[in-house]
């Protein structure tokens, strides 16, 4: 049973137990100092009215005065790496090309053409082209976005290539990213992004690449989607299988500004629900055992994890006197199922295993 909780300042209780900044500090590793600096102040824990999530008419504000206005991520740079690639962007009702030109820059042009608005690229596509033709009628634009061509052109005096250039919204990049704002007086992008390039100066985004992209359509609010990926608080309920393995309760929130929140979650800690203590050998077999880092053994001490994997080093060393399971010393791609008895007796299989994403445990607390 859960015991009551002493009331606290607003925003001030915190999980018992070591604090994420603690944790990265004892790791003795010279952690850059954000990892252990904390930006928190309360704002405030009024319920939020159902109708933000539900009511066209919250959404319709959302248009105005979010969509309209702030640096959005259209694709990465590497889905448009030749001249005249293109990737369709699409949010609300606006739809977007972003296009790689012959010169090699990144523009963005409103996904309509100038004459009766037909799209010039259809929904959700992408590829490569030499130009841009409109489907219905033929009126044609280059990459860089000058009227190269208009059927019948003598039957249209009042318009010129001037005023037909398409119109370019703002474009910019970060990390391999590609932004795109619909508002021209919109700040530069770098002010939208805060602290994020400080913070990421070490692990340059710039340099991955997609491994593997899954959509999934969702039948919910969008606010409701992301909110489920911006907090840890679900992990002992949902990924119970994961708490020897991921700090949960204790995982750090700050905010930075008004675009930019981040959450510290440490992987390769127990959870501190869990109350008695495991050795270093038994967090790494059951992070080994527990699929959370994917990776290639090469030997006994060395891990080789894939870009797109958690780690922050593409080779990680095992710490001295510790080694990997047996089954991850051989080279090769290691799919793993193992998990220290001591680990797996603190779960037991649900009802309903699996349907909620989670491999189907339940944690046994004491
Ligand atoms: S609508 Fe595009 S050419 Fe007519
Ligand atoms: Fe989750």
């Amino acid at each position: 049973m859960n015991k009551p909780v002493e009331p606290l300042a607003p925003g001030a209780a915190r999980c018992p137990g070591p604090s994420t900044a603690e944790i990265i500090r004892a790791d003795g590793d010279h952690p850059p100092a954000h990892l252990t600096e904390s930006s928190y102040s309360f704002i405030g824990d009024a319920d939020i009215p159902f109708s933000r999530y539900t009511s066209r008419a919250f959404h319709e504000l959302e248009k105005e005065k979010l969509w309209s206005k702030v640096w959005q991520w259209a694709c990465r740079v590497d889905d448009i790496p030749a001249a005249g690639d293109y990737f369709v962007y699409e949010i609300t009702d606006k739809s977007v090309i972003v296009v790689r030109t012959e010169s090699g820059e990144i523009k963005a042009y409103p996904n309509a053409c100038l004459h009766r608005g037909t799209q010039l690229k259809p929904a959700g596509s992408a590829g490569r082209s030499k130009q841009l033709r409109c489907p219905f009628h033929g009126f044609t634009w280059s990459l860089e976005g000058a009227l190269t061509d208009v059927p019948c052109r003598w039957d249209f005096p009042h318009i010129s290539d001037d005023n037909f250039h398409l119109p370019e919204l703002r474009v910019d990049t970060w990390g391999g990213f590609v932004f795109i704002n619909f508002d021209p007086n919109a700040a530069p992008l770098a002010e939208h992004l805060g602290v994020l390039p400080k913070h990421f100066a070490n692990w340059d985004l710039s340099a991955k690449f997609t491994a593997k992209h899954v959509r999934k359509l969702l039948p919910a609010n969008w606010k409701a989607c992301l909110e489920a990926f911006l907090e840890s608080y679900h992990v002992l309920e949902t990924h119970p299988q994961g708490v020897l393995t991921v700090g949960d309760a204790n995982s750090q929130y700050d905010i930075y500004g008004d675009t930019v929140s981040r959450f510290v979650h440490l992987v390769g800690y127990p959870s501190p629900h869990l109350k008695e203590s495991f050795s270093q050998q038994q967090l790494l077999d059951a992070l080994m055992g527990e699929g959370v880092v994917e990776g290639i053994a090469d030997g006994a001490t060395k891990l080789r994890v894939p870009e797109a994997q958690h780690l922050p080093v593409p080779v990680a060393a095992v710490p001295d006197g510790l080694s990997l399971p047996a089954q991850r010393q051989r080279p090769g791609f290691v799919h793993f199922r193992s998990a220290v008895p001591a680990a797996r007796a603190r779960f037991r299989r649900a009802p309903g295993a699996g349907r909620n994403g989670g491999a189907g445990f339940r944690a046994v607390l004491p």
